[in-house]
C-alpha cells in the first residue's frame, strides 16, 4: 500500500470516530442549542469519512488493476492443489486482444506515465501494468498445469534475481507433496540455504523426512556419499563424463584427445575386469597404468603367465603375452593392448599431459573428497539413482559453486550425466506402467550443462521422468554449449517454457518467437502538410494544406513482444504450455520454518529426528 492510501485510510477512520464522538457528546457541544446542528455536523463528518473510504478503495482497485506491486503471499502449507495438476500461481491466458491493448498503450505513450506512477514500488522497471491489462479485462485466476506436460520438460529462464529459484521452490513443494521421487540439483544455492530448508520443511510436514538425502559438497562430513561414475550403459559414457570435468579452456585439442585416450583405456580395462569404477580408482590407474596392466594380466592370463605379481611385469611379460597370443595359445584382449600402448608413451611427456589435465579431477579423487566420491566402506550409505527412484527418495544436491566454482561444476556435470545414464536405461527398458515419475530439478542449468546432457531431454519425452531446468538466459546456454543450434535444442526440447524478466532484448526475442505472431489492428494517426499549390490550383506558394488521417490498420506483431519480456517485474512471467500463452505471477512463500540448528541435525546426508541421538539413528 502506498503512503497516500494509508493516509486516506487513517483519515477515514479518524473522521468516522470523530463523527461518532460528536453524536455521543452532542449535549455538551456549545452549538447544541440548535437541535439539528449535531446531526448535521455528524452527517457531514460521516460523509467526509465515507469519501475517504471510497477514495481509498478506488486507489486499491487501481493498483490491483495495474497489477499487484507486492506480489502475493501464500503459506507454503497451503499451495492450492488440483488432482493431476501443478499450481503455477495466478494469471490469465494472454490473448491477441491483450497484445492489441499493449500496442495501444505503447503507441499513445501511456506506458511511461503508468510506470512513473509505479516506479517507487517495483524492482524491475515497474512492469506490473502487463498483468494489470489482463486484470482489468478478464481478471486473474489460479493457474494449473497438467502434470502430463511436466514430462515434456520445463525450462524457466530469467536473470539473476527474477525469481527462478522461488518458482522452482513452489514446484518442488508440490512434487514432494505428491509423494514422488524428487532430485534437486542446486549449483549455487541461496546464502541462507533456503532451498534446503524448504525441502526439509516440506518433507517434515508431509512425513517424508526419512526419504530425504543431502549431498552437500560444502560439508563433506554432513553429506551422503556418492560415486558420480556409478551409472552407465556403455563405458564410453564414463569417459566423456570424466573428460567433461576437465578444464575446457586453455588446453589444446591434442591434450584433450590424449586425456580421452588414457581415460578410455583405463575405464574399459576396469570395466572388462569387473572392477568398481570410482573417480579415485580411475585417477590412480591413469597415473599408474602399468599397475592396471599387471592386474589385467594376472586376472586374465594367470594360468599362462606366472609370476604376475612382479613389478617389472610390463617390460617382461607383455612380450610373453604377445608371443602366446600370436601363437594362438591365448585369446588376445584389445583392452589390454590399448593400455599397453599408453604404458609405452614417453614417461616425461605423459606426466606433463596428466598434470595439466587432471588437477581438477585429482582434487575430487584425493584428500577429503576421496571418501565422498569414491566410497570404499561397504557400511556407508551411498547415493544410487535406481534406489532413489524405487524408494521414492528426496535428494538435494548442493554444489556450492560460490565456494569452488570449478569443483562444483565438474561434479555437477558428472552428476547430471550419471543421472542421465540411469534415466536413459529406465526410459529404454523400464515398464511404463510401473513408472512413478521421477522429478528432476536443475537450477542454474548453465553451470552444469554439457553437450552430452542434451540427449536426455531430447529423447525422453513422456517417459517416467520430468526435468525442470532454470537458467539465466538463452545466450548462456549457447555459450556453455559453444553452439547456437545446440542452445536452440535445449529450448526446443522443453515443451513448457516459463519466461521471467531478462535484461537483453535478444533473450526476450526467443520467447517471443516461441509464441508466434498475430494480426492485430492498431490505431494510427497521420498528419501531413503539403503545399496547396500542388493540389488546389492556387498559385500562392505560402498556402499549405493539412491532412489528418486517423484509422485502424492491421499489423502483424509478436503475440508477446520481446520488450514486454524485458519489462516483467520480479515474480511475474509469461509462459507457454499446452500450446497456450499465459501471463502469470507466482506467490512469495514465507521463510521456511527450519532453523540453522535444525539443519545442524543433518548427518551423513540424513536428517536425524529430534528424539534420538545421532548415533542411534544413523542407518536406522
Ligand atoms: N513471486 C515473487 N514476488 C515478489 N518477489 C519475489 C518473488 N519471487 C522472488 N522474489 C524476490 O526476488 C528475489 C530473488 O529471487 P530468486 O528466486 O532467488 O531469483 P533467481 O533465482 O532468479 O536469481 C527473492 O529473494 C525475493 O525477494
Ligand atoms: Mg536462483
Amino acid at each position: 500500500m502506498s503512503r497516500q492510501s494509508v493516509f486516506l485510510l487513517l483519515l477515514g477512520v479518524t473522521l468516522a470516530a470523530a463523527g461518532v464522538a460528536s453524536l455521543v457528546q452532542a449535549d455538551y457541544l456549545v452549538f447544541s442549542a440548535n437541535k439539528y446542528f449535531p446531526a448535521a455536523f455528524a452527517s457531514s463528518i460521516f460523509a467526509l469519512s465515507f469519501a475517504c473510504f471510497v477514495l481509498f478503495a478506488w486507489r486499491i482497485k487501481i493498483h490491483r488493476a495495474l497489477g499487484s506491486q507486492y506480489g502475493f503471499v501464500l503459506n507454503s502449507t497451503k499451495v492450492p492443489s488440483r488432482e493431476g495438476m501443478t499450481y503455477m500461481g495466478r494469471g490469465f491466458v494472454w490473448t491477441t486482444d491483450l497484445t492489441r491493448r499493449l500496442m495501444e498503450l505503447s503507441a499513445t505513450g501511456r506506458i511511461e506515465a503508468i510506470k512513473r506512477k509505479l516506479r517507487s514500488a517495483a524492482h524491475f522497471g515497474a512492469g506490473h501494468y502487463l498483468h494489470g491489462l489482463g486484470m482489468q479485462s478478464v481478471g486473474e485466476e489460479s493457474l494449473f498445469m497438467d502434470n502430463r506436460l511436466l514430462a515434456q520438460h520445463t525450462l524457466i529462464i530469467g536473470t539473476t534475481g527474477s525469481g527462478k529459484s522461488r518458482l522452482m521452490e513452489l514446484l518442488i513443494i508440490q512434487a514432494i507433496e505428491r509423494g514422488e521421487p524428487v532430485v534437486v540439483i542446486d549449483p549455487k544455492g541461496d546464502p541462507d540455504r533456503r532451498m534446503q530448508r524448504r525441502i526439509v520443511e516440506t518433507a517434515l510436514r508431509t512425513d517424508r523426512i526419512r526419504d530425504v538425502r543431502i549431498l552437500d559438497l560444502t560439508q563433506p562430513s554432513r553429506s551422503i556419499r556418492y560415486n558420480p561414475l556409478g551409472h552407465f550403459v556403455y563405458s564410453k559414457q564414463l569417459v566423456s563424463r570424466i573428460v567433461a570435468s576437465m578444464p575446457k579452456e586453455g588446453e589444446s585439442a591434442s591434450f584433450r584427445d590424449f586425456a580421452y585416450k588414457v581415460v578410455n583405456a583405463v575405464v574399459n580395462a576396469m570395466h572388462a575386469l569387473n572392477m568398481k569404477i570410482t573417480p579415485a580408482k580411475v585417477y590412480e590407474y591413469s597415473d599408474n597404468v602399468a599397475e592396471l596392466v599387471r592386474r589385467f594380466l594376472k586376472a586374465r592370463y594367470a594360468r599362462w603367465i606366472e609370476d604376475a605379481d612382479r613389478a617389472d611385469i610390463v617390460r617382461k611379460l607383455v612380450p610373453e603375452y604377445e608371443r602366446l597370443r600370436d601363437e594362438g595359445l591365448i585369446k588376445g584382449s584389445a583392452d589390454l593392448e590399448e593400455l599397453h600402448k599408453i604404458v609405452k608413451h614417453p614417461q616425461e611427456h605423459y606426466q606433463k599431459m596428466i598434470t595439466n589435465l587432471f588437477p581438477l579431477f585429482a582434487k575430487i579423487c584425493t584428500g577429503p573428497d576421496r571418501a565422498l566420491f569414491s566410497n570404499e566402506d561397504p557400511d556407508e550409505e551411498e547415493l544410487a539413482w535406481d534406489w532413489v527412484d524405487r524408494r521414492r527418495m528426496i535428494v538435494y544436491v548442493y554444489l556450492g559453486s560460490n565456494a569452488d566454482t570449478e569443483r562444483a561444476s565438474a561434479i555437477g556435470r558428472m552428476t547430471l550425466l550419471d543421472l542421465q545414464s540411469y534415466l536413459g536405461v529406465k526410459y529404454a527398458y523400464g515398464d511404463p506402467r510401473e513408472r512413478t515419475p521421477m522429478n528432476v530439478f536443475v537450477d542454474e542449468l548453465h553451470a552444469v550443462l554439457t553437450e552430452e546432457y542434451l540427449s536426455i531431454i531430447n529423447q525422453a519425452r513422456g517417459a517416467g521422468f520430468r526435468v525442470t531446468m532454470g537458467s539465466q538466459s538463452f545466450a548462456d546456454l549457447e555459450h556453455v554449449l559453444r553452439s547456437r543450434p545446440a542452445g536452440k535444442r535445449v529450448i526446443a526440447n522443453a515443451n513448457v517454457l516459463v519466461q521471467l524478466h531478462v535484461e537483453e532484448y535478444e533473450d526476450g526475442e526467443v520467447f517471443a518467437g516461441r509464441c508466434g505472431r498475430r494480426q492485430v489492428s492498431i490505431p494510427h494517426t497521420s498528419i501531413g502538410y503539403e503545399p496547396a499549390i500542388l493540389k488546389s490550383g492556387k498559385h500562392d506558394v505560402e498556402d499549405f494544406r493539412v491532412t489528418l488521417n486517423q484509422g485502424e490498420a492491421m499489423k502483424e506483431v509478436d503475440l508477446v513482444p520481446a520488450w514486454a519480456v524485458q519489462e516483467l517485474p520480479v515474480g511475474h512471467y509469461f509462459a507457454k504450455w499446452g500450446g497456450v500463452v499465459y501471463k502469470g505471477r507466482f506467490p512469495v512463500l514465507p521463510e521456511p520454518k527450519v532453523s540453522d540448528a535444525d539443519l545442524g541435525r543433518i548427518s551423513r546426508g540424513r536428517f536425524q529426528p529430534r528424539e534420538c541421538d545421532e548415533r542411534a539413528c544413523v542407518g536406522a
